[in-house]
């Protein structure tokens, strides 16, 4: 297997290596895990791609999530992003699916919303459109490296909430429907996730945090949004341009992603599974300390009144 830095200083193209190769075997397995660790972000080109191959390779890197409801692939293993209805036509521009795309084209982290955030993501091509709709990386390992050590040292102990109501609720305020919003309240996460194979600390955070504890509304918002205009600075990010047979697979502890536009007529046909973190990610120090810790599901979702104030919260 031969590894190809893409990007600066992220992602890197696995040549020699298949998605059925992973599936079949343990040391290809190893190989493109410990790629993986290192550069965060990694393409595999011309890839005979099927749901379940794809899934076979996912299913190597720990467990898979579920689709959660409201989304194309509920209830089983594929995330289906596509902008086709039922009868094969392209969607309008204000249509659910082209509104979800478009939530997708924001700055995030896959699934810091659940209450398993994801490990990884793995996305496949199946249909891409003559320009644009392209996946665009950085790398929040070296965004936390580039900031100040005191502020390093800060967001090591902080805590942000994630709400996947509120990062639709950007895009268009019921884009998050009842069904969808009760079924995924609101999620407390450290906001720098530590590697256990490397020690690298990363900036975790997403369009879907929008407070942190301690911290007042106002102040957490900036903060969060300087947070990801220094992560996501120009220069720092790798664009993949899809091409039929691509398979790009992610690291949600390290990454931020986003999609980009291409012309509404034209269909985009995406599949994504996505792994759930475990204890061996580090997921167990992501949680917040429960004393400091008060449920959001007694609270209405999108209020943050109940963010702790307290002193003894800095920690
Ligand atoms: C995703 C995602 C962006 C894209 O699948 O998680 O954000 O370019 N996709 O489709
Ligand atoms: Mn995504």
């Amino acid at each position: 297997m031969e590894i190809v830095p893409l990007g600066p200083g992220v992602a890197a193209e696995l040549r020699g290596v298949t998605i059925h190769d992973v599936a079949a075997s343990e040391a290809a397995y190893a190989a493109v895990r410990a790629a993986f660790e290192a550069h965060s972000v990694l393409v595999l080109r011309d890839q005979d791609v099927t749901d379940e191959a794809q899934l076979a390779f996912s299913r190597r890197f720990g467990p898979l999530e579920v689709t959660k409801v409201g989304a194309q692939g509920y209830g089983t293993n594929l995330v289906i992003l596509k902008t086709l209805d039922d009868k094969g036509n392209v969607v309008l521009e204000d249509h659910r699916l082209a509104l979800e795309n478009k939530a997708n084209q924001l700055w995030h982290t896959d699934s810091s919303f659940k209450r398993v955030p994801a490990l990884a993501s793995v996305l496949s091509s199946r249909i891409i459109p003559g320009w644009g709709g392209e996946t665009e990386y950085v790398s929040t390992r070296l965004a936390f490296e580039r900031l100040d050590p005191a502020l390093q040292r800060r967001l090591e102990n902080s805590f942000a909430w994630h709400e996947y109501a509120y990062s639709r609720g950007k895009i268009a305020p019921d884009l998050a429907g009842p069904a969808e919003r009760a079924a995924l309240p609101p999620q407390c996460w450290r906001l720098v996730w530590k590697n256990p194979i490397n020690d690298r600390k990363a900036l975790y955070m997403a369009s879907h945090a929008y407070a942190i504890e301690g911290m007042e509304r106002k102040a957490a918002h900036q903060l969060l949004a300087e947070l990801i205009v220094a992560a996501t600075t120009p220069g720092a990010s790798y664009l993949h341009s899809w091409r039929k047979g691509d398979v790009v697979m992610w690291d949600n502890r390290a990454t931020m992603h986003r999609g980009r536009p291409w012309p509404a007529r034209e269909p985009r046909y995406m599949v994504r599974t996505t792994i759930s973190a475990t204890a061996v990610d580090g997921l167990e120090a992501m949680r917040a300390p429960t004393r400091h810790r008060r449920s959001p599901t007694s609270l209405p979702p999108r209020d943050p009144a109940w963010l702790i104030s307290d002193p003894r919260g800095q920690r």
